[in-house]
């Protein structure tokens, strides 16, 4: 998938979206307002914890910014919220030429993202991922959204004009987060880059490579299929059944945890379809495990259930829901199946 780089640019309708990695976060995103946005307000969104470990940074770099703060969580993520954060920005009087900044992890830079893209019919959004799994892929590719009784039912497609990864932010990340964000970077080495696998299995793996390589594939996909009507469905494998599961989980999975068993379901129906090794399926199974993440269904969830909520999910096409196989490390399939096909596969 190319040699390292630390930026990189999806191209959008509305108009580039610039990933970097940097260290000093605070510092490039001061630089980047100066440069790009002098003169406008900056509203920084975030969640309780992220806030309460870094709003005295946030004020340090940028003492004039108003800082909205929303509860920490999945169940933050609604219509509810970001309405309410709407009307926090009317009332303290942001303007188109305003700017929006979500400082979190993927809760955030999707509800951040949303409220910037729908507030005065959109206003410009810098997103500053906090946690693994929104600097590799949740702030990237300009997906935003809310749930409403399933996951991502309500949301535009309105990349963060700047993602400003920097990987420091990790430090205080807890360990749970940290393996579920590697959750989406198994995602990568398995449908996309097969070098990534090497930099999973380390003994001690070294963060760089797996942030700038996953990365690098989800904006390969993205420059190619920006809305998903075709090579983007890719980037769904093992959420099918993970967003129906971390949703019957009532959150208490979180998504990368959910996914790691949506993947692990992915190769059972594989197999059953003869496209995918026992011994590939395993050697992915692994790698989740190695980095402690869940590969099986809980037992307090009912595989019907989530059969049942693949039928709601926005992969379906008519009567078929698209589904995303693994070949090889690196090697995808898309095929189309209907949710009674996927119930024989998986009993
Ligand atoms: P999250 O945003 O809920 O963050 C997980 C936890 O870590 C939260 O408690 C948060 O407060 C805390 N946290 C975040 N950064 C921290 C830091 N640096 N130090 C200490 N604590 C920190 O969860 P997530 O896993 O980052 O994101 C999951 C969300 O991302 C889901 O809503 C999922 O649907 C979405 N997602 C979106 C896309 C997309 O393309 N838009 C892709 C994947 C996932
Ligand atoms: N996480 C899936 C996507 O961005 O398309």
């Amino acid at each position: 998938m190319g040699r390292l780089r630390h930026c990189f640019i999806i191209r959008s309708p509305h108009g580039n979206s610039r990933i970097c990695i940097k260290a000093e976060g605070f510092l490039e995103l001061q630089k980047y307002l100066d440069k790009h946005h002098k003169g406008g307000r900056v509203a920084v969104i975030s969640d309780t914890n992220v806030a309460g470990i870094y709003h005295d940074r946030i004020k340090s770099a940028l003492p004039e910014a108003d800082i909205f703060v929303t509860e920490a969580g999945e169940k933050s993520k609604t219509m509810k919220v970001a309405e309410a954060l709407c009307a926090d920005l009317l009332e303290a009087g942001f303007t188109r030429k305003d700017v929006v900044v979500g400082l979190g992890g993927g809760m955030i830079t999707d509800l951040a993202g949303f409220v910037a893209s729908v507030y005065m019919r959109g206003v410009p959004f810098i997103a500053m991922p906090t946690t693994l799994l929104a600097m590799i892929d949740a702030a990237v590719g300009g997906k935003t959204g809310v749930n409403l009784g399933a996951k991502n039912i309500i949301g535009t497609f309105y990349p963060a004009e700047a993602v400003l990864v920097d990987q420091a932010f990790l430090k205080t990340l807890p360990e749970r987060e940290m393996k579920t964000g590697m959750a989406e970077a198994i995602k990568y080495a398995t449908i996309l880059d097969a070098s990534l696998e090497r930099d999973l299995i380390a003994n001690q793996p070294d963060l760089r490579p797996i942030l700038e390589k996953s990365i690098a594939a989800k904006v390969q996909v993205c420059n190619e299929d920006l809305k998903e009507s075709g090579l983007r469905k890719v980037l769904n494998f093992g959420h099918t059944f993970g967003h129906a599961i971390e949703y019957l989980s009532r959150y208490k999975l979180t998504h990368g945890e959910a996914i790691s068993i949506g993947m692990v379901l992915a190769n059972k129906i594989a197999q059953k379809l003869g496209r995918q090794s026992k011994a590939h399926g395993d050697r992915i199974s692994e790698m989740l495990k190695k980095h402690g993440l869940p590969t099986e269904v809980p037992k307090y969830i009912k595989l019907k259930e989530v059969i049942e909520m693949v039928y709601r999910d926005k992969k379906m096409d008519g009567q078929k829901v698209t589904f995303i196989l693994s070949l090889g490390m690196g090697q995808h399939k898309i095929v189309k199946l209907t949710p009674d096909e996927l119930m024989k596969m998986l009993k």
